[in-house]
């Protein structure tokens, strides 16, 4: 691919590791199919970060092609974008590891995607520590309060003296008990944690550094790792001399985090635990109008947008204006003295809507084209990646 001159160059992906859902298409893959007009897009079937977690390889292969049909029936056009397999291109692994020789642990372990999954949070650790000196130690015991009790009884200095040795030692050994409690937990689940998932916010870097990308157009949880390519291009370039573009993170507002149907404070996930929680691609229309007629509620009754106020119903009222392309406040007037139930009716038809025009589309596209479609993306940047590979070489000394 020779990047179109005077555009920009565009790079986002997603693994291939489960249903993708409205969250992911509202999200991320709608904005990419607007873009491709007038850029210069790749869009990455990201596999090797699916991999960070335990993955099936019969369900991987499949999620993999699912993956590319999406892309393709949501309207990627493989004429006008590159649509192509993380792992066909080797570079991206190579730079991951010279950009992992400039990260330092403090880059990654501030990564709240990390620290979700993970559940290993620093930060959490050391409140945790600082909370028994202020609590647990200073104020708490039984032991010791009931040992200072006795004390103010004493007369001999003999005793007193003694008492205060014991309290001391009292004190110290359930602060140890204490601190080392909550090291046992933290370093139980460090051990548990694959380096994968850690360093995976580094071979991001290297997705989107390879190919001089001006701006990545994602969902509002991957900020911080667009933020961390950003630190990696300044500081090799510090470093080693110019080789890579800062790129910009690119969020659209209105659909940067769709929320759960199950529940409006946290985000539409695929790995949450009830399907009541998302509507997927392929859910079938039947299910998705369950799913939304079910979907929780705030209290009150006037479809009113309100994120704070009313999260649930802006959430619903959210996806209603982006499938139907109307706004907030036109939808706020059609629902006027309306309740919750005649708007998820609708909600549902439009979601029914727009879910059997894309199955019509993804079922009309076979396993051939997809494996095609990839092969050609590949191809096409290859050249590319090795170009960069090459420069990074050169710059780092290791080009003899
Ligand atoms: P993931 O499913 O985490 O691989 O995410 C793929 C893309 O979809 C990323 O750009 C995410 O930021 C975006 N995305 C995932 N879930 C949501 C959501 N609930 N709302 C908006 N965007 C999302
Ligand atoms: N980490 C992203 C996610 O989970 C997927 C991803 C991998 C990505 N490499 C990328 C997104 C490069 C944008 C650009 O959603």
């Amino acid at each position: 691919m020779a990047p179109k001159a005077g555009k920009k160059i565009i790079f986002s992906g997603i693994q291939p590791s489960g249903v993708l859902h409205i969250g992911n298409y509202l999200g991320a893959i709608a904005q990419w199919v607007a873009m491709q007009e007038v850029n210069s897009c790749i869009f990455s079937i990201v596999d090797y970060h699916a991999i960070t977690v335990p993955q099936k390889p019969k369900d991987l292969r499949d999620n993999i092609v699912q993956t590319a049909k999406i892309y393709l029936a949501s309207g990627i056009d493989p004429e006008k974008s590159v649509i192509f397999q993380q792992s066909d291109i080797a570079a991206h692994a190579e730079l991951a590891w010279v950009l992992n020789t400039i990260t330092n642990n403090s880059d990654l372990a501030k990564m709240t995607q990390f620290k979700d999954k993970a559940k290993v949070d620093l930060d959490e650790y050391e409140v945790a520590l600082l909370s028994l000196v202020e609590k647990d130690i200073l104020g708490g015991e039984e032991e010791i309060h009931r040992e200072l009790a006795r004390l103010k009884g004493m007369k001999s200095k003999a005793e007193i003296m003694g008492s205060l040795e014991g309290i001391v030692r009292m004190a110290r050994r359930t602060a140890f008990g204490a601190s080392h409690h909550y090291f046992k937990e933290y370093r139980e689940r460090f051990n548990r944690v694959g380096v994968g998932l850690y360093d995976y916010p580094v071979l991001m870097a290297a997705d989107i550094l390879l190919y001089d990308t001006d701006a990545v157009p994602v969902g509002e949880d991957q900020t911080q790792h667009v933020e961390l390519a950003r630190t990696l291009a300044r500081r090799f370039n510090g470093r080693f001399g110019d080789a890579f573009k800062a790129p910009a993170v690119m969020i659209r507002k209105e659909s940067a985090r769709i929320m759960g149907l199950d529940d409006p404070r946290k985000k539409m996930s695929k790995s949450a635990k009830s399907g009541y929680n998302y509507i997927a691609l392929t859910d079938d229309p039947r299910s998705a109008a369950k799913k939304i007629m079910r979907a929780v509620t705030d209290s009150g009754s006037e479809i009113t947008y309100d994120r704070a106020e009313k999260p649930a119903i802006s959430n619903l009222m959210s996806i209603y204006s982006l499938l139907w392309n109307i706004s907030l406040d036109e939808i706020e007037k059609k629902y006027r003295g309306k309740g919750y139930g005649d708007f998820k009716k609708d909600l549902s038809e439009i979601v029914g809507i727009f879910l059997n025009d894309f199955q019509k589309k993804y079922n009309r596209i076979g396993d051939k084209e997809v494996k095609a479609v990839l092969k050609k993306g590949a191809g096409q940047l290859k050249p590319l990646a090795d170009n960069k590979m090459r420069v990074v070489k050169e710059k780092i000394g290791i080009i003899l």
